[in-house]
């Protein structure tokens, strides 16, 4: 059975060699592509650059090709963007134009063929699920209707940190415990659920499908069955574990918080007045026939995938950054209290009168961008940029990660240095008002989290500094900053043990 796909596969290498030869002579003369290494038939430059495309490596590239430069990975056309000027013509002036998001087969499987919001393409689809996502989870009226709620659970996490002995001595993976906290924030909003512990079971089954799905999304073992579509047979191994994975996934979204939600709406009826937690909203366009029962499902998925890991991988390196840079904990410190008072617990509103708190956060995601090449977008149709021609349905990386770290545009961008954004960068915000600053995207498929991210890491970065001295483990001088991920999500390698010395107040 293999053997006959082989030589299938074979047969239709010859045949995609000498039509690929035969395309590239044709498309050289009626294109002007952007520059890029010299591509060879069928693999493009894939065998070159290797699968891993991250922030750095494609940061080296951009310094060698150019602020646009093309890159032919198999069949598919890769355009990575690396100046100010160049993003801002893709996501601003062309937002319409490069306003798609790519597909693929695993893609395909954990968003039902584009179902979902975050990887659907620019279209009416889109613009409505953008809409209805909008009021239950992206308006000022979830932060005031929520914030107490993620007080509280910075407040659990300070209490457990202060009861756990071991934190105090030889120190604690505090990541640990932040993605409960996280959950709960996002679980809070969308169901009006939380999870007692970290060892709660079905806590530990969600983490762990979030998990698969992404590693299974994320993964560079399927590259040769989306870069080669002649080699996709060869694939059905793995496609086969990612349904398993989504099914189940999705099976537990609607088992155990859907119905459970359905339930409870129809005993005790929410109230208008403002009772009613995310899916309440999301189930009335369904109810409506603004949407199906899968689109519902998506929202979940969606929600479940962009804002958790993204959220705690940031706090997660300012947490680092702060341990690793004793002096700006320290004038942090100084500030809550000062602003404060000792022992005033941080909560959102407080969050505006805090500037190097703020200053403190910006230089965390410029530094340690969550999502360093934003989600890939996507051109449907034949477009220009910059004078060059960008065929249709190319992959579009914004590297955001260089265009924040570019020393031709920043002072000494590799110091993590929160000042910059009080003195010769205090103009910058995190919302996208200088291109050369997007750690949340910019325009049409911009971040609508940011209203949430940010109070959420205000909280619970200041609650953390407010509370204890934050070291390294004894022995160790500094943390572990190494880097790992890049083209997908960029998080730090080893998650740190730091050590949490409660403050005397
Ligand atoms: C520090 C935390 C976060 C960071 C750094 C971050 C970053 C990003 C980035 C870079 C994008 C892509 C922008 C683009 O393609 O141009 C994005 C998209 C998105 N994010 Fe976030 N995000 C964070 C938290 C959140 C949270 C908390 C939520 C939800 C509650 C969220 C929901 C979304 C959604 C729905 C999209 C897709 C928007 C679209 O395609 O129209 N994010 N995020």
């Amino acid at each position: 059975m293999d053997l006959v796909l082989l030589e299938k596969a074979l047969l239709g290498l010859f045949a995609a060699i000498v039509v690929a030869i035969a395309v590239s002579k044709l498309r050289g003369k009626r294109f002007r592509l952007p520059p890029g290494p010299l591509p060879v038939p069928v693999f493009g430059n894939w065998l070159q650059v290797g699968d891993d495309l991250n922030h750095r490596n494609l940061s080296a590239l951009a310094r060698r090709f150019g602020d646009i430069l093309l890159l032919r990975m198999g069949q598919r056309n890769l355009v990575v963007v690396s100046s100010p000027a160049v993003a801002r013509d893709v996501l601003h002036t062309q937002g319409v134009e490069f306003g798609s998001r790519t597909r693929n087969v695993v893609f395909d499987i954990f968003t039902g063929k584009g179902q979902d919001m975050v990887f659907t393409v620019y279209g009416e689809h889109w613009r409505k699920m953008r809409r209805i996502m909008t009021v239950p989870f992206f308006t000022n009226k979830v932060v005031q209707q929520y914030r107490t709620g993620w007080e509280d659970e910075a407040a659990r996490v300070v209490a457990d940190v202060k009861a756990d002995p071991k934190a105090a001595t030889e120190g604690i993976v505090l990541r640990r415990r932040l993605q409960l906290m996280m959950y709960n924030n996002m679980y809070r909003i969308m169901f009006d659920r939380r999870f007692e512990s970290e060892e709660d079971p079905l806590f530990l089954r969600l983490k762990a499908l979030n998990g698969e799905r992404s590693r299974l999304a994320q993964s560079f073992e399927y590259n040769y069955g989306d870069f080669i579509p002649l080699l996709r047979p060869f694939l059905r191994g793995y496609l086969k574990i990612c349904k398993e994975v989504k099914e189940r996934r999705l099976q537990l979204f609607k088992d155990y918080f859907l119905e459970e939600r359905k339930k409870l709406a129809s005993t005790k009826p929410v109230d208008n007045a403002g009772l009613k937690c995310a899916i309440d909203h999301i189930l009335d366009a369904e109810k409506k026939g603004e949407i199906n029962e899968d689109n519902v499902l998506y929202i979940v998925e969606n929600i479940n995938v962009a804002a958790i890991e993204t959220t705690l991988w940031s706090i997660e390196w300012g947490i680092a950054e702060l341990v690793n840079h004793p002096d700006v904990q320290q004038k942090l410190r100084n500030e809550l209290d000062t602003v404060l008072g000792p022992g005033v617990a941080v909560t959102e509103p407080d969050t505006q009168k805090l500037p190097y708190l703020q200053a403190v956060i910006k230089e965390t995601l410029r530094l340690r961008m969550a999502i360093p090449l934003l989600v890939p977008h996507m051109n449907l149709h034949d477009a220009k940029l910059g004078g060059f021609d960008i065929p249709a349905e190319s992959k579009i990386l914004v590297n955001a990660w260089w265009l924040a770290n570019n020393p031709d545009h920043w002072k000494k961008p590799e110091e993590f240095r929160p000042e910059r954004f009080l003195e010769e960068e205090a103009k910058v915000e995190a919302n996208g008002n200088d291109f050369r600053y997007l750690p949340f995207g910019v325009g049409r498929r911009s971040c609508p989290g940011i209203i949430l991210a940010l109070p959420i890491l205000g909280i619970t970065i200041g609650r953390l500094v407010q509370n204890f001295e934050l070291l390294p483990p004894p022995g160790q001088k500094k943390l572990d900053t190494s880097e790992k991920g890049g083209q997908f999500s960029l998080h730090i390698l080893k998650h740190s043990t730091i050590v949490a010395k409660p403050r005397m107040i």
